[in-house]
């Protein structure tokens, strides 16, 4: 569950989007806590996924579009209580223009809600050495590939309008052992009101 500060998790009234949804692990998480979930995400497999594996619950639904895109015109209700994106920021190319479209679906009053890599060295030694591909991209990528700091969380939340900003990055991480090593890659949570 994700647990952050003001969010009234309501099972009869809580309205989630739940953009880059892929297979669902955080709709999962969510469902038994809100009312209705929609799921995102450009990917018609893991819609596809998405779908199968919540066919037996009428709340929850996802659809293949592209939201980011500048010819989206699909109806989306703009009242959503909260907006999640998880593990899926730091794969995007602007990440403040995201937040700020995704914020448009929001209405006042309600929540968006970031989980991603918290960019730290551990996360840096974590991430090489399950992904030893990627561990040299650094200088030729954009920073936001390895994560973000709360610094960032925080200007970009607050650029786009958000208030009562929280960043975490003590309460999640993943940890696994290699070679006799032990490695984290740790999350960072964030919380901004519309
Ligand atoms: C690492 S997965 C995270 C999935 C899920 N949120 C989770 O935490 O398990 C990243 C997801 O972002 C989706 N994605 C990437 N670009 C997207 C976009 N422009 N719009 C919607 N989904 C996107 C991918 O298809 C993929 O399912």
């Amino acid at each position: 569950m994700l647990s952050v500060h003001d969010v009234n998790w309501n099972s009869k009234s809580t309205r989630v989007l739940d953009f880059a949804c892929g297979t669902g692990l955080i709709t999962r998480n969510l469902q038994d806590h809100v009312s209705k979930i929609l799921g995102v995400d450009i990917s018609e497999k893991m819609i596809e996924i998405y779908n199968k594996k919540f066919e037996n619950n009428d709340n929850i639904h996802g659809i293949c579009t592209d939201i980011l895109s500048s010819d989206f015109n699909d109806e989306i209700s703009t009242d959503f209580d909260v907006i999640v994106i998880a593990n899926a920021l730091h794969h995007l190319g602007d990440p403040k223009g995201v937040l700020l479209k995704l914020s448009s679906y929001l209405k006042p009053g309600g929540h968006v809600i970031v989980l991603d890599f918290f960019n730290c060295k551990e996360t840096h030694e974590g991430r090489s050495q399950l992904f030893p591909k990627h561990a040299d991209h650094a200088s030729c990528m954009a920073s936001h590939i390895h994560g973000f700091t709360p610094e960032q969380f925080e200007d970009m939340f607050k650029s786009i309008g958000l208030s009562e900003v929280v960043t975490d990055t003590s309460s999640w991480q993943y940890e696994f052992e290699k070679d006799g090593e032990k490695f984290y890659m740790k999350y960072i949570l964030g919380h901004g009101k519309k």
